[in-house]
């Protein structure tokens, strides 16, 4: 073997290993503004941005394990970068301003090329003044396609998001009013999910690619007219299926459920006053063909198995309104620190397990997210539970994670309610 031969298969094989694919069909995301139907039809139409002339922007499918380009165009007047949330690539490709990237100015262009490693549902945002850019309608899903889908009648995406808006349908231009910042953060006043398809019939088998891409708002959810379970959690399959009861997704956060369809089917938040209605799914005619079945379990990702940890690092969220006192100099912190500094949180050697128990001490829930990564969150009897990329705490509540920190590079770790994050409440890891 030749030198340059070694160099090419160690590069390929040290963080995803798998057989090499042929690369994908070159993509294009344009950043632009948009006008979007997100009030009822036939109400007033929102200006907002999007990608490819549309909000959400399209549904990228990608191949497991093959190389894609996708260039992102920047037809805003102002800057921005995206980023792949949740897929476990370069580092370079993570789309972080001024960590892992310079801004896309507008007029100009970047190609991101990566190669997905794991199938699942994903999505994609822009990570530049991200409370901002989110909020007005930058993001769409990104799904990897499984190797063998499981045997269903329609994969259907379901995205959901809240816009504060005007009884016009304009949006209201204001996404960083300290007042939410220090609370939950931006909450629109109407809330609604996209659906990649919109009849079904009674009796088909569902594949449901719920994803959370609100800027803050959790969504406590109810999906009714199905008897299924859910197989996956931030794009990584379940070892077993598990019952569909109410899930919660905070935002960033994915389910996918496999569902069978028992009568008309309808998405609700829950709130204290009651089911408020997101989507419909309109059910029309019967599956005949269509046998039961048990839902079966999705083929398990291909992750390194933690080894024991090196290092056992806290993370303690702080600040926000009736909160304590902390150091930060910003409205929340990490361990009494404000927005990024020069020294990481953490500093791993490439592949080191690591265990980081994650304490909320502030009086709201945090949607705590890792670039790059997924770890599993640790079950309350010691032993490895879901494998995430962004995990809820609870007020008051802590959480223990377990990372194998496989991946090379500078990493972001912050709160995906995304006024907390510029609000202070994010850091960084160092992987070499
Ligand atoms: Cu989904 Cu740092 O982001
Ligand atoms: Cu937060």
């Amino acid at each position: 073997m030749n030198r340059r031969q070694f160099l090419a298969s160690t590069a390929a094989a040290a963080v995803l290993p798998m057989p090499g694919r042929a690369a994908q069909t070159p993509l294009t995301l344009k950043a632009e503004a948009v006008t979007g139907q997100i009030l009822p039809e036939g109400e007033g139409a929102t200006a907002m941005l999007g990608f490819n002339g549309s909000m959400p922007g399209p549904e990228l499918r990608l191949k497991r394990g093959a190389p894609v380009s996708i260039n992102v165009e920047n037809g805003l007047e102002e800057g921005t970068a995206v980023h792949w949330h949740g897929i476990r690539l370069d580092n370079k490709m993570d789309g972080v301003p001024v960590v892992t990237q310079n801004l896309i100015n507008p007029g100009s262009s970047m190609a991101y090329r990566f190669t997905p490693p794991d199938a699942g549902t994903y999505w994609y945002h822009s990570h530049y003044i991200s409370q901002e850019q989110v909020a007005r309608g930058m993001m769409g899903p990104l799904i990897v396609e499984d190797d063998t889908p499981p045997d269903v009648d329609h994969d259907i995406t379901v995205l959901l998001s809240d816009w504060r808006m005007e009884e016009s349908g304009a949006l209201v231009d204001e996404y960083t009013d300290m007042h939410s910042v220090a609370h939950g953060g931006y909450m629109g006043n109407f809330a609604r999910a996209f659906l990649s398809k919109e009849q079904v019939q009674q009796g088909d088998r569902l594949r449901l690619r719920l994803i959370n891409a609100a800027t803050n708002r959790i969504f406590p959810l109810a999906v009714s007219g199905v008897a299924g379970k859910v197989v996956a959690l931030d794009g990584m399959a379940l070892k077993e299926p598990r019952d569909l009861g109410d899930l919660v997704l905070a935002p960033a956060q994915r389910a996918d459920v496999i569902a069978d369809v028992t009568g008309p089917v309808g998405f609700d938040m829950m709130t204290r006053q009651g089911a408020y209605r997101l989507a419909d799914l309109t059910v029309a005619g019967r599956n005949g063909q269509r046998q039961p079945a048990d839902i079966p379990a999705l083929a398990a990702p291909e992750l390194p198995a933690p080894g024991t940890p090196a290092q056992h690092l806290t993370l303690t969220m702080m600040g926000g309104a009736m909160g304590g006192r902390h150091g930060g100099a910003n409205i929340w912190a990490f361990n009494d620190l404000s927005d990024l500094h020069e020294t990481p949180f953490g500093a791993f050697s490439r592949g080191e397990t690591a265990r980081i128990t994650f304490v909320n001490d502030t009086a709201f829930p945090h949607g705590i997210h890792l670039h790059g990564h997924h770890f599993y969150e640790v079950s309350s009897d010691g032993s490895l539970g879901d494998l995430r990329d962004t995990s809820l705490v609870a007020a008051g509540e802590s959480r223990d994670v377990i990372c194998v920190f496989d991946n090379p590079g500078s990493w972001l770790i912050h709160c995906h309610m995304l006024s907390h994050s510029i609000g202070g409440m994010r850091t960084w890891v160092k992987v070499a």
